[in-house]
């Protein structure tokens, strides 16, 4: 059922349920367009909350509903149920019939492949039962599943099991997103891991018969993280069992449900020959992402969703430290800065610019974001830079110690911070109200001793936050001296004003400064830096972010002067970065994080914040102008490099090995474009790993060859659906951007493209999005191909079109015919018949 008019939800509207759940049993009888679902509650009145009785439920077909065994009638909407209910506490049961079969949105309880599996959160648990579906109100599940598949699993401990049947308890008090089943011919990848206090947990990873020899990985990333939270944070697990389920269609990444992790197959399986190391770091990142969970999430989980980046951002903050851990720091930054900028910068500078705690919405589902997520985890970044780390752990400690079983504010979380440090936060807190990156501009000032810096903060107001306020902006400064030496550590200056200067005394020679080290915050810094400044600081920072800094604004600098006036390079860059490939102290995937150039798409929002419009077809050209200008100025440090970077001992996926096969892949890249693909051609042919195999590949579309090589690698992969989604993607991808249309196209009729599965949809549909010049076709063939097929799935599933329609963002950044086509597109999405909410929420924003 789909509701007429929207109606916005609004975080000030906050009342409390009328009633407790003390506790809640759940029957299953499973059957795949039938399944009863028995629900059993003790039911309590909160004085403190609204008397009238309300569950949630949609699309549940209600067979009888009783208050202590005595039938009732309530009233059912689209939206749930109402019904007259005893002032003192009582045992409500309801049954109902769900099918999942017939469940395509992926939320609630739906099938995969014969699997049974769910997806709660947000709010899918209404899709099962009847039930307050807000994660204020926690209670203790018991669940017992009827149903004759060999695997059986829900949160908590097992009770007991038997042939058609399980039954499972979860001691935790936990909120109903949290709730999770799985049922299926599964089989596991067995591991053990003994918590600091001597619990002894048994730990699963459940896979389809057949994928079990892709689950090592993720199982040493369970016991790294395990042991990590224990080390780091001093978080034990707390029950017997830890269950991980890969599911071949998923809508998210991952999902975090108590005792049984719900993952997309894509962040569980891997082996050498058809995982990359970018999908073993990722499964790495997101097993510990969803693990961390466990403390924050559902131990402390959150009082409404306005609060998701209370959970989210602190996650992703504590799933970043451990990827640091684990492999490199700085590489981990830059590349969560990459990231950062090309989805968050972009969702700030656009119609869909929301605060990391937004304060209205309409469907939630669209506001799991790089906002909350990514801007959720600057945030507490920035205030641990700002507390410094004894004091953030002090912090974190009195955190769990105060709201541990409870479901929390943002509100909350600053006052732990308050209290533990004396700190008033209240400006801080802007950066969870206020919508927008600020920008910041410089300007420095040397009088033969004193040097002064003096910065300049604004933020552009949004619908969101249309007068934004100054923020606190934590700026790490290092100054180094003319040699490169240090003339003074690095320095934190805490930003509070609109304007606001910091002098540094007895400085004797003109510094050259190092500003935002670290990415020390999440805001653009506008500075006009003469070239030779930042070729300096590329060779000389001491800081391993701004020296790469450096490098990426200079291409970006020539990128945007290339793309507006066509203008010829000159050679710096190349040169500096000749010299960073040849200096072999440093880490070789930092010297592969240099080389890579800004996206196109980096360059377009470059060009628009300089109040130029951004032709995608001059930017493509410009970059790759650049790119064979590297290639040939660096030719030979890029050759032996290739060579170098071979690794010869047996495949691992750590951090040392990766690092090689990324900078000896990007070397490749770049010489690709001197020898004709021959290089990339040997790789392919004698590539026993899926990294080396699929850049080579890559490389060559590139170069618009690969014919063979693609038939090739198709017929060698065919029964590997994730490596097939690979294969449909870098046609899109690769290859110049008149043939990403046109590519995409004709690959939708491919027997293999199973638009309903998301990763599949992805892959083509991610892809055609991710290829600038491609996407803004200037005939509007990209964005009316995406319109036609995010129609289709949005009838199907709601969540995955929403998602992938936050593609037309940047919309109005182009130009005039551009956009016309763009707006044709959205309108035609927004007058299709039955839209969902979720994207009508989506179009509405981006055409308001
Ligand atoms: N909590 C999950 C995670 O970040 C994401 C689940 C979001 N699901 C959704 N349907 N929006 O790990
Ligand atoms: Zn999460």
């Amino acid at each position: 059922m789909r509701d007429a008019a929207p109606s916005k939800i609004f975080l000030h509207d906050y009342q409390p349920f009328g009633y407790f759940v003390d506790s809640v049993h759940l029957t299953f009888d499973l059957s795949p367009n039938a399944t009863r679902v028995t629900t059993r509650m003790a039911i309590r009145p909160n004085p403190a909350g609204d008397p009238a009785f309300f569950l949630h439920g949609e699309n549940l077909n209600l067979i009888s509903a009783t208050i202590d065994g005595t039938p009732v009638t309530p009233v059912i909407t689209a939206e749930g149920l109402s019904c007259h209910v005893p002032s003192h506490d009582f045992i409500w049961e309801t049954v109902v019939e769900i099918d999942p079969a017939n469940n395509t949105a992926l939320e609630g309880l739906y099938m995969s492949n014969g699997m049974y599996c769910t997806q709660c959160e947000p709010e899918g648990f209404r899709k099962i039962t009847f039930f307050p579906d807000r994660p204020d109100v926690m209670s203790i599940f018991t669940v017992r599943i009827n149903g004759d598949l060999p695997v059986l699993l829900s949160n908590g401990n097992k009770v007991s099991t038997g042939p058609g049947h399980a039954e499972w308890h979860d001691p935790w008090r936990k909120p109903a997103y949290l709730f999770a089943l799985v049922a299926g011919d599964l089989v596991n990848h067995p591991g053990r891991f003994t918590t600091k206090s001597g619990r002894d947990v048994e730990l699963n990873v459940w896979v389809r018969q057949g994928d079990e020899d892709k689950c090592a990985f993720a199982m040493e990333a369970l016991e790294k993280s395990m042991k990590w939270d224990e080390d780091v944070y001093g978080r034990e697990y707390d029950l017997d069992i830890f269950n991980i389920v890969a599911v071949d269609d998923f809508n998210m990444g991952a999902m975090e449900n108590k005792g049984l992790n719900v993952f997309n197959s894509s962040a569980v399986l891997a082996s050498p020959e058809t995982a990359t190391d970018l999908n073993f770091e990722r499964i790495e990142a997101i097993i510990a992402h969803e693990y961390f969970h466990n403390w924050t999430g559902n131990r402390i989980t959150c009082r409404d969703w306005f609060q998701l980046c209370l959970k989210e951002g602190l996650t992703v903050f504590r799933d970043s430290q451990f990827t640091a851990d684990m492999r490199s720091a700085p590489v981990k930054r830059i590349g969560d800065v990459i990231d950062l900028r090309a989805r968050q910068f972009r969702e700030d500078a656009g119609p869909l610019a929301h605060a990391v705690r937004p304060e209205s919405y309409e469907e939630i589902n669209n506001f799991y974001t790089a906002t909350v997520y990514e801007k959720g985890a600057e945030v507490i970044g920035m205030l641990k830079r700002l507390v410094g780390d004894d004091a953030y752990a002090k912090a974190v400690d009195l955190y769990f110690e105060r709201h541990d079983g409870q479901a929390c504010t943002i509100e909350d979380w600053l006052k732990v911070f308050e209290d533990s440090t004396g700190r008033d936060l209240t400006q801080f807190k802007r950066w969870y109200s206020q919508a927008g990156t600020p920008h910041l501009t410089v300007d420095e000032n040397w009088d033969g001793s004193t040097y002064t810096l003096t910065f300049g903060q604004t933020t552009r107001p949004t619908d969101a936050s249309p007068d934004p306020q100054p923020q606190v902006i934590p700026i790490e400064v290092g100054l180094l001296g003319p040699n490169g030496s240090e003339l003074q550590g690095s320095t934190l200056l805490e930003m509070t004003e609109a304007t606001q200067s910091f002098t540094f005394e007895d400085i004797q020679s003109k510094p050259v400064a190092s500003i935002l080290r670290g990415f020390s915050a999440p805001v653009v810094l506008k500075r006009d830096v003469p070239r030779e400044e930042r070729v300096f600081l590329l060779t000389h920072d001491t800081d391993p972010f701004n020296r790469w800094e450096s490098a990426r604004s200079l291409a970006r600098q020539i990128l945007v002067e290339g793309a507006l006036t066509g203008d010829p390079l000159d050679g710096d860059l190349a040169e500096g970065l000749r010299a960073v490939l040849r200096d072999d102290s440093l880490d070789p995937a930092y010297r592969a994080m240099m080389l890579a150039l800004p996206s196109e798409s980096e360059i377009a929002s470059a060009i628009h914040d300089r109040g130029n419009v951004p032709d995608p077809t001059a930017i493509w050209t410009a970059s790759e102008a650049l790119k064979d200008q590297i290639a040939r100025l660096a030719e030979s440090e890029l050759l032996s490099l290739h060579d170098q970077m071979q690794v010869t001992a047996p495949y691992r996926p750590d951090a040392e090995q990766s690092g090689r096969r990324a900078l000896g892949n990007a070397a490749l890249r770049l010489l690709n474009r001197r020898d004709g693909g021959m290089r990339a051609r040997a790789q392919y042919a004698s590539a026993d790993n899926m990294t080396l195999q699929l850049s080579a590949l890559s490389c060559m579309l590139a170069l618009g060859n690969g014919v063979s090589e693609l038939a090739d690698f198709y017929d060698q992969w065919q029964g590997e659906r994730l490596v097939l989604d690979k294969w449909f993607g870098i046609q899109v991808m690769e290859g110049d951007p008149w043939t990403a249309v046109p590519i995409a196209e004709r690959l939708t009729h491919h027997p293999d493209f199973n638009w309903q599965n998301p990763n599949r949809f992805r892959a083509v549909m991610g892809a055609l999005a991710a290829n600038h010049a491609g996407f803004h076709a200037a005939d509007g063939s990209g964005y009316k191909l995406l319109a036609d097929w995010l129609i289709k799935l949005d009838a199907k599933n709601p969540q995955t079109a929403a998602r992938m329609c936050a593609a037309f963002q940047s919309w109005r950044h182009y130009d005039d015919s551009r956009q016309a086509h763009a707006r044709a597109e959205l309108e035609r999405i927004a007058a299709t018949p039955d839209l969902s909410r979720d994207m009508r929420e989506m179009v509405g924003r981006m055409l308001a």
